[in-house]
């Protein structure tokens, strides 16, 4: 069974998708950790950011594993877990991600967790890794709601940003990801869209909970 949850960033995907894999049981898989992995490696080799090619190439040399239930992330065998949750590298993830070369060649491996019972966390999860998906879910919030999440984690890591500084790299990623030809940021048309702005995590996570629950009662009782 694979439940999707998209949305943009500060959302609450990520602590969300964590804690339903949790509750559920399932494998959780953090999508954005591979387009991250893949923009640390650009800024680090001085890659052009608008060489699609060139990235396509390096997406699919590069080994990008996952440890500990998605908390630690190695990218050719070095733990990155951290090094890529910057705002920089997050501006770096949206413009690799914005190639059909990358991603295509980060699709083989997205898919490849489909073997298991997955929750499965992106941009395109619903629309375009995993069209067939059972549950379907998309994470909305306000962009104020967002960028001040995103402020308080980066805090809590020990960066230092201003709420101004951290809420444009919001409203820009949002724009880029959104705007893109290939799989832009979208609910899929199967998707429950649930707007977080005034919800608990513990509130998101039981409506997901729920909708897998109706999800498995529907599908038990008619076969
Ligand atoms: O979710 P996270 O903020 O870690 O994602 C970083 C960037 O990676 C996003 O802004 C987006 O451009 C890209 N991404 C994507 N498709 C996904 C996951 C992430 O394009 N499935």
């Amino acid at each position: 069974m694979i439940v999707t949850i998209d949305g943009p960033a500060g959302s609450g995907k990520s602590t969300v998708a964590r804690q339903v894999a949790e509750r559920l049981g399932f494998v959780y898989l953090d999508t954005g950790a591979i387009y991250r992995c893949l923009g640390y490696l650009a800024l680090k080799l001085g890659v052009d950011m608008e060489d699609g090619e060139a990235l396509g190439r390096i997406a699919r040399g590069m080994k990008v594993e996952f440890a500990d239930g998605g908390k630690r992330v190695l990218l050719n065998g070095e733990d990155v877990s951290s090094a890529i949750r910057t705002e920089e590298v997050g501006m770096a993830a949206s413009k690799v991600s914005r190639h059909p070369q990358v991603r295509e060649a980060l699709l083989g491996l997205q898919r490849s967790f489909g073997r298991f019972n997955l929750v499965a966390e992106g941009r395109d999860m619903g629309t375009v890794v995993f069209p067939g998906a059972e549950v379907k879910v998309f994470l909305t919030a306000s962009s104020e709601v967002r960028a001040q999440r995103r402020h308080r984690e980066l805090l809590e890591r020990g960066i230092r940003v201003s709420f101004e500084e951290v809420l444009k790299s919001v409203l820009e990623r949002d724009r880029q990801d959104s705007q893109r030809e290939v799989a832009p940021l979208a609910p899929a048309k199967d998707a429950v869209v649930i707007d977080t702005s005034d919800l608990t995590v513990e509130e998101v996570v039981d409506k997901i909970e729920a909708l897998v629950k109706a999800w498995k009662k529907k599908h038990t009782s008619s076969s």
